[in-house]
């Protein structure tokens, strides 16, 4: 996997290639005798393509993987190769899938990023993701062209610790929930309402699904209630309520993931209090909660202990957060063996915290650190860039934009166009790096009026960078959103968070002694969020708010380091663009 050679580059190509089978051979011939080598490569085919679905009880058409969805689960251990042969089956449409949390050291190409990693898969092609998962933890992939995660391109991803490597915690068994939320209207209908004048917005989803499946209209716990069947549910129809069987007196880790397009979670399980020890693929110091917030793109791993009733079911109930809840919660049946799975619990779901109950939603993300022995983040940075984060308007449309500079992604991928130094493949004016002094955070923008630019933030390689993201009010009064912003490439520590405006003042409070590390971190409304990582992994990588529909509106920038140091960029990942099409200069 590494981009260096190892071998003297004098050495000729056939001895080179002579030298390389030897060492397979060696290889095969030691774990022939040895039993298992360290890693293994684990290979998948996977033809992506429309499926009919019925996800809520409702039958539209989904993006699934080999006719099914959510796509299949992935399964390693750290240290593996997985080796992922991407058919396009869409008639008429690229695709291509990002693997979210996993950071591409060395593969950059592999990202699964269009416009940046690559191109998108024409349909009928193939492409080969080929990459490494390093470290253990709960992950998930995704679409990551146009809005294509919204329409149900999605699965888990779960890396183990590797053979002989034991977790920081124990557990008997283990449950995984990947979390998403579910649109009626499809998304092409969703991605020109929101490039449209008059701005035509996405509304609330219609359900809430766990592992896929939900119930639109429906509720099961009215169900209970009522003791009689309001929903038309069949434990065979593929919006059956999930349920979890588990052994009594027990610990169980259950991996939870959100891939939600605009929603924020939290979950609860009636009874049980769960104790926080994996975000995002890093191991936190463990503390217990009554319920969990999950943002878009964030993934956990909490322990819970089936000590309860055993003669009873539970509920485990999923709702929104930070958004007027027009959504139904979701449920989902923690089974206690030997009851019957369809067994209704007795006791009434959890409710989900107020939705706007932002000190509750703080208290839990300001309680996650780093477990002892996480890497420490330097003690200072090379680099500080303040991001501000506003909804404007351009020739009408409405927007979100980084310091007034709205995303537009370019038809050549930024990794290609970098490192062959292609003229004219995006805009190289430099984005600002800050905002004015003046402006209040607290107020809709006095002007309105943002530009668009496809330009990057170059990073010198190695280098330690701190971004503050600063929220601000939107375009109406009184209204400053959640956005989960996630960075491809890398884990970064999270400094601190703060109210208001950032100050020079709030350096004095960051977190350096046990920042967690995370590849997700929220800004809360009118708030602020520091975070620092190192620029040491060559590619191009995407930082950006994980709501699709807000990353769809420009709301996202493009961090690029240590190009000329990446490897052969297969030729695949290249093969669209480079059509010289001239950018207007965003900075007249
Ligand atoms: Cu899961 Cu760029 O996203
Ligand atoms: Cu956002």
């Amino acid at each position: 996997m590494s981009k260096h050679k190892e071998t003297p580059t004098t050495l000729p190509m056939m001895a080179e290639g002579a030298a390389r089978s030897l060492l397979l051979l060696l290889c095969c011939l030691l774990s022939m005798l040895g039993g298992s080598l360290a890693w293994k490569a684990r290979h998948f085919h996977w033809e992506v393509g429309y499926v009919f679905w019925k996800p809520d009880c409702q039958e539209k058409v989904m993006i699934g993987i080999n006719g099914q969805f959510p796509g299949p689960t992935i399964r390693a251990k750290a240290g593996d190769i997985i080796v992922v042969e991407l058919k396009n089956s869409l008639p008429t449409e690229g695709v291509v899938i990002h693997w979210h949390g996993i950071r591409q050291m060395g593969t950059p190409w592999a990202d699964g990023t269009a416009s940046l990693s690559q191109c998108p898969i024409k349909p009928d092609e193939v492409f080969v993701y080929r990459f490494k998962v390093d470290k253990p933890g709960t992950y998930f992939y995704h679409g990551h062209y146009g809005m294509q995660r919204a329409a149900g391109l999605y699965g888990s991803l779960v890396v183990e610790v590797a053979d002989g490597e034991k977790e920081p915690f124990h557990y008997d068994g283990e449950l995984n929930l990947l979390l998403s939320d579910w649109y009626h209207q499809d998304i092409y209908t969703q991605m020109v309402g929101l490039s449209s004048v008059p701005f035509r917005w996405i509304g609330e989803p219609q359900t809430l699904l766990i592992n896929g499946k939900g119930q639109y209209n429906c509720s099961l716990a009215a169900h209970v209630v009522a003791e009689q069947s309001a929903c038309e549910i069949t434990s065979s129809s593929q919006c059956a309520p999930v349920t979890f069987r588990v052994l009594p007196k027990k610990t169980y880790r259950l991996r939870i993931a959100s891939t939600t397009s605009l929603a924020s979670l939290n979950l609860a399980i009636a009874n049980h209090k769960m104790v926080v020890v994996e975000a995002d693929g890093n191991y936190v110091q463990p503390f217990a909660v009554d319920d969990v917030d999950v943002y878009s793109g964030e993934s956990y791993s909490v322990l819970i202990q089936t000590d309860q009733d055993p003669s009873s079911n539970y509920w485990i109930s999923v709702g929104v957060r930070g958004r007027q809840p027009k959504t139904q919660p979701a449920l989902a049946i923690l089974n206690y063996y030997p009851n019957a799975a369809e067994k209704l619990p007795t006791s009434v779901p959890p409710v989900t915290p107020v939705w706007n109950d932002y000190t509750h939603s703080k208290s839990f993300t300001y309680k996650i650190l780093a477990l002892q022995g996480t890497p420490r983040p330097p003690s200072s940075s090379h680099r500080l860039m303040s991001l501000l984060n506003t909804q404007n308007k351009l020739n009408g449309y409405t927007k979100w934009s980084i310091n007034n500079v709205s995303l537009v992604l370019p038809p050549t991928p930024y990794l290609g166009s970098i490192k062959h130094r292609l003229a004219n493949a995006f805009v190289t004016v430099k984005p600002p790096e800050s905002f004015p002094v003046d402006y209040n955070v607290m107020k809709p923008p006095v002007n309105p009026n943002t530009t668009q630019s496809s330009g990057v933030y170059m990073l010198e390689f190695n280098s330690t960078v701190d971004v503050i993201l600063q929220n601000a009010n939107a375009l109406s009064e009184n209204i400053s959103e959640i956005h989960p912003w996630h960075l491809h490439g890398h884990d970064f520590w999270v400094l601190g968070y703060g109210e208001g405006r950032f100050t020079k003042n709030d350096v004095k409070s960051f977190n350096l002694k046990n920042p967690p590390l995370r590849n997700t971190v929220v800004i809360f409304p009118y708030g602020w969020t520091a975070i620092r990582f190192v620029a040491d992994n060559p590619g191009a990588w995407a930082f950006h708010c994980h709501i699709e529909p807000h990353l769809h509106m420009g709301m996202g920038v493009i961090f690029a380091e240590g190009v000329e140091l990446v490897g052969r960029i297969p030729k695949e990942a290249m093969t669209c663009g480079l059509t010289g099409k001239k950018f207007m200069n965003p900075y007249p």
